[in-house]
């Protein structure tokens, strides 16, 4: 049953809240062709928001959207890039085939029918084209595109370009982006680690871009939203965000459950059986994940689970039965897995359903 409140896929206009602050930052920015950096933990909203900021601006800016989470090789993330720019203007299909037969160098395009939803979209032909020439394609059809049109594009999972090791993706883009005129660039991205080293001091990319951390939806802007829905108290939407640590994707997935019931006056017992409902059901891919931990690193994770920070005292080394060398190795590990995450001196796991799972334990 579909409800005013998704959690496993994006909002429509109407189904998204808040984010004022955000929307006049993004404002700001593609108004004077300036960049951004928007990055939080995973399911903070990211996608959301650029998706639903391109939707309201799609007549003052030609918006291109691309999501690289999945890219295996360069070529592919060229690809993606030339899809995106076929895709898009909003004009019928003859006139855009014709527009981008015209625009694009090399690079062909022919119409594609999506056999599930049976909506066409263009598909470049690049099967002959080295990563080169279709970067280049991409780029000068950008760079003709802006004489005419104030551009945005947005690369989603943009740390993705830190796993394509046999060419400087980001020397390149720098190249690119700072000949750009009438183009924002805006990347978005959540692994912390990947994606400071990509902007920080030295790497190419420092200093082309404003960092915005996204932080979690206002506690006012969900009750607002969810009282015109549920019959939710103030008292009750904090303690969901509570629980929730902040994480959208978890408060949205409460009140959805919420919403199931909602002739009811919601209560906190409402909320602890939805949050467990919610464990539950991922219990059996969080039991293989952690099986595929060394023992060791189950106890790490643990710790980290249980305690967040101040772990290395004695008492819980004892507890555990384990030594500070070993725990800090495990750590480690599980650090650069990114299944563990850390704030100043306070670890925490970036996956809130997953934190309370282990907490379980
Ligand atoms: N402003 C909002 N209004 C309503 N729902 C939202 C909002 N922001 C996020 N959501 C919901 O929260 C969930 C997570 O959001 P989204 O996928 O945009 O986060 P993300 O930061 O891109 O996550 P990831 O790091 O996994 O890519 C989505 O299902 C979405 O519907
Ligand atoms: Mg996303």
């Amino acid at each position: 049953m579909s409800s005013p409140f998704p959690y496993d896929r994006l909002p429509t206009q109407d189904e998204f809240f808040g984010r004022v602050a955000e929307f006049e930052k993004l404002s700001q920015t593609v108004k004077y062709s300036n960049n951004l950096l928007i990055y939080s933990k995973r399911r903070m909203g990211k996608s959301s928001l650029i998706k639903t900021f391109f939707e309201q601006n799609s007549k003052e800016y030609l918006t291109i959207y691309v999501d690289i989470f999945d890219i295996t090789s360069k070529e592919d993330f060229a690809h993606k890039l030339l899809k995106a720019l076929a895709n898009a203007g909003k004009f019928d299909l003859k006139t855009t085939i014709k527009n981008l037969t015209s625009l694009f160098k090399r690079v062909r395009v022919e119409p594609t029918i999506d056999t599930n939803t049976l909506e066409y979209s263009i598909k470049p032909i690049i099967a002959t084209l080295s990563f080169e020439e279709m970067m280049e394609d991409f780029f000068h059809s950008l760079n003709e595109l802006s004489k005419t049109n104030k551009i945005i594009v947005a690369i989603d999972e943009f740390q993705q370009i830190a796993s394509i090791t046999d060419v400087k993706l980001d020397a390149m883009m720098r190249t690119y982006i700072q000949e750009r005129q009438n183009i924002s660039y805006v990347f978005l991205g959540s692994k912390r680690h990947l994606l400071t080293s990509l902007f920080e001091y030295k790497s190419p990319l420092y200093e082309l871009a404003t960092p915005m951390l996204l932080e979690p939806l206002d506690i006012d802007a969900i009750y607002e939203y969810s009282k015109k829905h549920l019959k939710v108290s103030y008292d009750i939407v904090e303690y969901i965000y509570a629980i929730s640590d902040g994480e959208t994707k978890m408060i949205q997935n409460i009140l959805h459950l919420m919403y199931l019931q909602k002739e009811k006056e919601i209560s906190k017992n409402m909320v602890d059986d939805a949050l467990q409902e919610i464990i539950n059901s991922k219990d059996g891919s969080y039991k293989l994940l952690f099986d595929t931990l060394g023992n060791n690193q189950k106890i790490a994770l643990k710790i980290v689970g249980i305690y967040k920070k101040g772990f290395f005292a004695n008492t819980i080394l004892q507890e555990y039965n384990i030594k500070k060398q070993t725990l800090q190795s495990s750590v480690d590990a599980l650090f650069a897995k990114e299944l563990i995450d850390k704030e100043d001196d306070r670890y925490f796991i970036p996956d809130r359903t997953f934190e309370l799972w282990v907490e379980r334990l």
